[in-house]
């Protein structure tokens, strides 16, 4: 074996109301990142991207994370890395994680695959931190572990797997617009009244259970968010009609992916999720936005190897 191909999937951050705790991930989408040994150091020499990134290993999120897994390996080797990105930056379907992951993945393996998947979240979120400004897991935890994943606390980093649901079909809208995560962040609110925390709460709870319980109808109860889409949808021209024509399709949820632009709606029906595609797409054309858009479903797998050569 000298080179590796491992893919990573795009991901859902907070899916809805789990701020920085709640994340999904999906398929027919995601970076990929080819990796052989060298003797020592990270280099990437290779970068297909829609959008232009940094190979210096120590700019790139793929790059710091190979750094940090050969810390935590105490080895003295190197990896060459070679990226692929399947999905633009600031997009709000963890693009940065997805490269980190791939790379903290791609590193391990190539090394004696001594850490766990669930070990390697935290080299990846340390690299996603030196790019977004801010310290969560709700990207890097599902992008490599798969499904639906829950992020107890940051320090110390404790995630957690809870499942997936099976009939679940997620249509993802991106608009041609783009956000960045450290900009959407800023704009929060510093408290939240007790209304919402209870609300945000009880629905972040319940889309657990509905994830643990495979139960699609509880999560479609439970996708509603009363902090975090009321002061970020204004980042997205065309929002709130895109989400009142999303429904009118037939979707029984939309909110934002992660810090948007993506946004997400759900159904369990392939042939509405095409209506349902079709309106949002119109809607965000109305208000002269182009988007792209793709129908998906939950990818359980994770972070995986896809060749060895
Ligand atoms: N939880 C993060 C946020 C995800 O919403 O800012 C960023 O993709």
């Amino acid at each position: 074996m000298e080179w590796i191909r491992v893919f990573s999937p795009a991901t859902i951050g907070n899916v809805g109301p789990g701020f920085d705790v709640l994340g999904l991930s999906v398929k027919h989408i995601g970076d990929i990142v080819e990796a052989r040994k060298i003797d020592e150091g990270v280099v990437t020499t290779e970068i297909d991207s829609p959008m232009p990134l940094s190979t210096d290993a120590n700019k790139n999120t793929a790059g710091i994370a190979a750094q940090e897994v050969l810390k935590l390996l105490r080895i003295k080797g190197g990896v060459e890395l070679k990226i692929k990105k399947g999905m633009p930056s600031g997009s709000g379907l963890g693009s940065s994680a997805a490269s980190a992951c791939a790379a903290a993945y791609a590193t391990n393996y190539l090394y004696g695959n001594i850490l766990t998947k669930e070990e390697l979240v935290l080299p990846a979120t340390k690299a996603e931190e030196q790019i977004s400004g801010a310290f969560f897991a709700d990207n890097t935890a599902p992008c490599m572990l798969g499904g639906a994943t829950l992020t107890r606390s940051c320090l110390p980093l404790d995630v957690t797997k809870i499942g997936s649901i099976s009939n679940l079909v997620i249509v993802l809208v991106t608009p041609d617009i783009v956000v960045l995560t450290k900009d959407a962040r800023d704009i929060l609110p510093k408290q939240v009244s007790m209304q919402n925390f209870i609300f945000n709460m009880a629905n972040s709870c319940l889309i657990t259970a509905a994830f643990a319980k495979d139960d699609y109808s509880l999560f479609a109860r439970s996708l509603h968010d009363a902090v975090i889409e009321p002061v970020r949808s204004s980042l997205i021209k065309g929002f709130d009609d895109v989400k009142t024509n999303a429904l009118k399709a037939g979707a029984d949820g939309m909110t934002i992916s992660g810090s948007g632009p993506t946004v997400f709606a759900i159904t369990d029906d392939l042939k509405k999720a095409r209506f349902i595609e079709d309106a949002m797409l119109r809607s965000f054309l109305l208000h002269g936005v182009q988007a792209k858009s793709i129908i998906t479903e939950v990818d359980n797998e994770g972070t995986r190897v896809i060749l060895e050569s």
